[in-house]
């Protein structure tokens, strides 16, 4: 049964090629998706091959990409192996369009994801062509009922020239009633107070709104999202996880944390999958989440009885939760609220409700510095994603992270980070499998020695103890004291012994 409620919209239904048809060269798309859910899956596939067509006619095709975060293998690796992104804004994880950018072929703005919406309103981004956006449905009012991620779709529909629609069966139609579409942002000096006291707070509408004669095509699609499975808790993260909920407890016990501890927010990866898992066993109750996404470990705490209430804006599950979310989405609804990344990462909120941000890193240098998104300094990995919107505001900033990388060829503390996304002021616990450090009130030598005693691997301790000897010893200055010359070459080190991976 068609899920197009609205008969006026239902005849712009179109086939994927003809939809794509409508997409020119040098033209920015706002595409729907963030990590994995609720992208658009038949229109960029079929424009990927019209711009491989395009290219063995010798005639240059390229788009330039906003999406919400990451995409699926249909949307950024098809376009991207195409050759057919000329530049693309914020997050990405695909290793296609990784690789690309790498290498230099693809141009790639890494930007806090709370900053796209009101950058694109601000007009920092130029004009936005076409809205490409995944729905799970249109009601006879011709509102939409959103996907399995709302992202920046509410920006992208509200800026857009012309809209596409992919109305995915694939989703559950108990999708609906779960989103909460807020439209009371404003540029300044028009802005307000947004009205969002607890995680659980409705605040906006379960639809997104969208001029009906923008819409020049509807794609039907029954797509999956990319779900992609989550690692088992290894020994690693495991002992990553036992540090963190004992601090927690510590922090309950002293008074500095409520018993049910503050929302937490969670990042991508298994680490932090691990952690929401390791609070199935902790005795933490009533607990909340006001965070990006919504992970399995978050799925199992709610089916635990654990986890009262997730805010977020998207899922990011592993297959099997994805069928188990489908199969009961009704029951899960009254615990979930996907809103848009504006609001699921918005500073205002994150420092308001005082958050636990918990989120994994690349490398940490001994000062606290964090490195999410450089390897070497200059291979992006992924992107900074929603990490800075929550670290700068949260109640506490907690980064996590194996100590070793590379099966131990490579340290994750090292003297100075080869590149900084956070800096010191926004880093308050370290945790690796070897310990955490509490780092809130320490001055530079004694973040530094803390982190060297109880974050780094035995196997390079004593080299990080050196430097920082002799760092205290020949330094220009005594407040961070560092060896610059030495700090590189540490990093290069790696390269000569050939354990880096290009
Ligand atoms: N030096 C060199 N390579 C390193 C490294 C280091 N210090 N640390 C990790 N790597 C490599 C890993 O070996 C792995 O390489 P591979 O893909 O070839 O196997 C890759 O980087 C990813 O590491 P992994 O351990 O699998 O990462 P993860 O899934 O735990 O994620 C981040 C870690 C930092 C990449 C991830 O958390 C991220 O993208 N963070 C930024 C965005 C963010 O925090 N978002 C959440 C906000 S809501």
């Amino acid at each position: 049964m068609s899920r197009i409620a609205n008969a006026a919209l239902r005849a712009k239904v179109m086939g994927a090629q003809d939809a794509a048809a409508l997409i020119r060269s040098g033209m920015t798309l706002g595409l729907s998706g963030f990590t994995g859910s609720g992208y658009p899956k038949a229109v960029p596939l079929a424009l990927a091959e019209r711009i491989e067509t395009a290219h063995g006619a010798g005639q240059p095709f390229r788009v330039r990409v906003w999406t919400g975060a990451s995409t699926g293998p249909e949307l950024d690796g098809a376009l991207a192996k195409a050759d057919g992104i000329e530049f693309r804004l914020p997050y990405n994880s695909d290793p296609v369009a990784r690789e690309k950018i790498n290498r230099g072929e693809m141009d790639y703005f890494d930007m806090h994801l709370s900053q796209v919406a009101p950058m694109a309103w601000q007009g920092f981004l130029g004009p936005l062509d076409m809205a490409v956006v995944e729905v799970s449905g249109i009601r006879p009012d011709g509102s939409l009922i959103p996907s399995s991620s709302i992202g920046n779709n509410k920006t992208w529909l509200d800026r857009a020239d012309k809209v596409i629609l992919e109305v995915n069966r694939w989703q559950s139609g108990e999708l609906e009633g779960m989103h909460d579409i807020y439209y009371g942002t404003a540029l300044p000096p028009n802005r307000v107070p947004i009205p969002l006291v607890k995680p659980q707070d409705r605040i906006g509408e379960p639809y997104l709104r969208c001029d009906p004669d923008k819409i020049v095509a509807i794609v039907e699609t029954e797509s999956p999202d990319r779900n992609l499975p989550y690692a088992p808790p290894d020994r690693t993260a495991s002992a990553i996880a036992g540090h963190l909920i004992e601090f927690l407890r510590h922090e309950v016990a002293r008074g500095r944390l409520p018993p049910s501890l503050l929302p937490l927010q969670s990042g991508v990866g298994n680490i932090t999958n691990a952690v929401l898992s390791g609070l199935l066993d902790a005795p933490f109750d009533n607990l909340t989440a006001y965070t990006e996404v919504i992970q399995d470990g978050m799925i199992d705490l709610i089916d635990a009885g654990k986890l009262t209430l997730a805010s977020a804006t998207a899922f990011s599950v592993s297959p099997e939760a994805a069928a188990k979310l489908n199969a009961d989405m009704a029951r899960y609804r009254d615990r979930m609220i996907l809103r848009p990344q504006e609001i699921s990462n918005h500073p205002e909120l994150v420092r308001r409700l005082g958050c636990i941000a918990m989120n994994g890193l690349i490398e940490a240098d001994i000062y606290g510095n964090v490195n999410s998104t450089h390897i070497m300094g200059s291979r992006i990995q992924n992107g900074i994603g929603g990490s800075g919107d929550f670290a700068r505001n949260a109640f506490v900033s907690i980064f996590m992270t194996p100590s070793t990388a590379k099966g131990g060829a490579i340290s994750a503390i090292v003297p100075q980070a080869s590149h900084v996304d956070h800096i010191t002021q926004d880093v308050q616990v370290i945790v690796t499998e070897q310990g955490l450090a509490d780092l809130r009130g320490l001055s530079p030598k004694q973040r530094a020695r803390t982190i060297i005693a109880n974050c780094a691997h035995p196997d390079y301790r004593p080299a990080l103890e050196d430097y920082f000897r002799r760092a205290l010893a020949g330094s220009y200055g005594q407040q961070s004291p560092c060896l610059p010359g030495e700090a590189l070459s540490w990093h290069q080190h790696f390269v000569d012994t050939g354990s880096m991976r290009r």
